[in-house]
């Protein structure tokens, strides 16, 4: 194994902080359908834990978060609530960018952004023009994301270099692979949390999360709030990452 890889599996292994935590908000729908509200209503109050979160990861320390705002799946919904989530999206975008800007927060979004309106492919470039050299949280906005699409564009990348002679098939390794997903340079996901009761990944980042530590809460994600999310990360401070080995060996190199 990679020496570099080694050290980062033991660095994780031994806080109790995530550096990054990656999560599903889910269950926005139920949450409005539970009020007798239209759905859509369910995905605005959603915006403002995405508020919440952002700032307590902000005043937690934490390096990064993803969030996933629109799987490649999502176009499968009634082409009405698609419509109303891509407004919506536009409009936080352009209210919030200012102050994520000003709270040195850098934006990024991860997806194939090529099936969005052009206006709104413009504005995710802007934001991320805007941001990109702050310092503070990294908050990636994973929209029209999925990872199988994350996995396929880089095997197509890497595959196009080897036809070009660019780069030798023996030279394919893992590292090389993570390389040309999406996140490379951001630490792997430490926590993912996913919110509405559901316990899948929904094609989320699929390689990334490979030793994420996983978190499910039947809260509904416009319910998901500070104090939520301290649970959530209590919950990691409370395990051991063993990355292989045995409880014994973790133990032991912690102590040392
Ligand atoms: C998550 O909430 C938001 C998006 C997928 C955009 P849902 O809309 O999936 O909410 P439920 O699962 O129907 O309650
Ligand atoms: C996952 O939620 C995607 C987002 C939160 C954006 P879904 O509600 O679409 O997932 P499934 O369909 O229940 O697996
Ligand atoms: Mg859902």
């Amino acid at each position: 194994m990679a020496q570099e890889q080694l050290q980062a599996e033991t660095q994780a292994g031994q806080q109790s902080l995530p550096r990054h935590v990656a999560i599903i908000m889910d269950g926005n729908g139920r949450w409005a359908k539970s009020r007798n509200l239209p759905r859509y209503m369910g995905h605005r109050a959603g915006v403002k834990s995405v508020r919440r979160v952002v700032e307590a990861c902000r005043q937690r320390g934490i390096e990064a978060l993803t969030l996933f705002a629109f799987s490649s799946e999502n176009w499968r919904r009634p082409r009405i609530e698609v419509g109303l989530l891509m407004d919506l999206f536009v409009r936080t975008l352009k209210k919030e960018v200012h102050r994520l800007d000003q709270n040195n927060v850098r934006v990024r979004f991860i997806g194939d952004r090529s099936a969005f309106d052009p206006k709104l492919q413009k504005m995710m470039h802007a934001a991320e023009q805007k941001t990109a050299d702050n310092t503070g949280l990294t908050l990636v906005i994973a929209a029209n994301y999925g990872g199988r699409w994350d996995l396929v564009e880089a095997t197509r990348r890497m595959a196009a270099q080897v036809a070009a002679g660019e780069l030798e098939v023996d030279d394919i390794d893992s590292e090389r692979l993570a390389g040309e997903l999406c996140n490379a340079g951001l630490p792997e996901p430490d926590l993912f949390i996913r919110t509405g009761g559901e316990q899948r990944i929904s094609n989320y980042l699929l390689w990334q999360l490979a030793y994420t530590e996983l978190y499910f809460t039947d809260l509904l994600w416009p319910d998901f709030d500070a104090a939520a999310f301290d649970e959530a990360l209590q919950s990691f401070a409370r395990r051991q990452r063993r990355f292989g080995k045995t409880g014994d060996q973790v133990e032991q190199s912690r102590r040392a």
